[in-house]
């Protein structure tokens, strides 16, 4: 989808007396330094596999020129260190993945597991999903969204900066095509609680609480959780 015009990206809002703008993120802004291994992982692979922040604020931005092809598109976010980005996208040679993490080392990490699994269907993006989904996806353009293990945000003062909620969910299903799958998971019971209620009120959605996908691997945000002796839910949604 070609876009003529560029939005101001999450951490690059002004007020009008200049300023930068507080806003509700999904996530916060984690150490970015790599270790010795993560910086060789960038080195020898971003070109091939990361799109560059700056890109998507160039009008023409267009998701095929990145990927060289157009294919049904599966969107991750929050990949992590790129367990089920990489495992998932290798046995879907006919698809494109694109995942969004907003931590480099993660996206360092998911460099070499991409390049040990041959997915080269994958493009890893650094720019908030939300905003992204927002701006540079179109309506129906995207086949499968997974979001495994979101941010809990605990405390009840930032249940604010939960991914799943009711905006979030009706930007999701705009952006799924009918029949497309919305596939998640988490560790947290009051969140899996919160995604049903926000997905199922949304009208886009049917779907609910599912048996674990048994294509998803076990990541490491699942092992904590299973360390820490907490339920796994996993959680389908279908866009009608
Ligand atoms: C709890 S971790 C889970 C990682 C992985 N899915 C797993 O299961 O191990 C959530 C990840 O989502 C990323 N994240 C949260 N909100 C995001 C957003 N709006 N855009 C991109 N990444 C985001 C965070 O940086 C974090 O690495």
């Amino acid at each position: 989808m070609d876009r003529p015009v560029t939005p101001a990206r999450p951490h690059h809002k002004l007020t009008e007396d200049g300023r930068r703008m507080r806003e509700v993120l999904s996530y916060s802004r984690r150490g970015s330094r790599f270790t010795p291994r993560q910086a060789e992982a960038w080195a020898a692979h971003h070109e091939k596999w990361v799109i560059p922040d700056e890109a998507v604020d160039r009008p023409g931005f267009a998701l095929a020129d990145w990927f060289g092809r157009e294919a049904p598109l599966v969107v991750e976010i929050g990949s992590g260190v790129g367990e089920a980005t990489a495992a998932l996208a290798a046995t879907r040679p006919a698809h494109d993945v694109l995942a969004f993490e907003v931590w480099r080392p993660g996206v360092a990490d998911t460099l070499w597991k991409l390049a040990e699994a041959g997915a080269s269907n994958v493009r890893l993006c650094g720019v908030d999903a939300v905003w992204s989904m927002e701006h540079l996806l179109g309506e129906g353009q995207v086949e499968e969204l997974w979001t495994f293990f979101p941010d809990p945000w605990r405390k009840t003062r930032h249940h604010k900066r939960r991914l799943v909620d009711a905006a979030f969910a009706r930007l999701a299903a705009s952006r799924l095509r009918p029949g497309g799958l919305w596939r998640l998971a988490t560790d947290w019971a009051d969140y899996a609680e919160q995604m049903q209620e926000v997905l199922g009120a949304e009208p886009g959605l049917e779907g609910g609480v599912i048996e674990r996908w048994g294509e998803r691997p076990v990541t490491r945000f699942e092992r904590k959780g299973i360390e820490a002796g907490r339920a796994i839910t996993d959680l389908c949604y279908r866009r009608r």
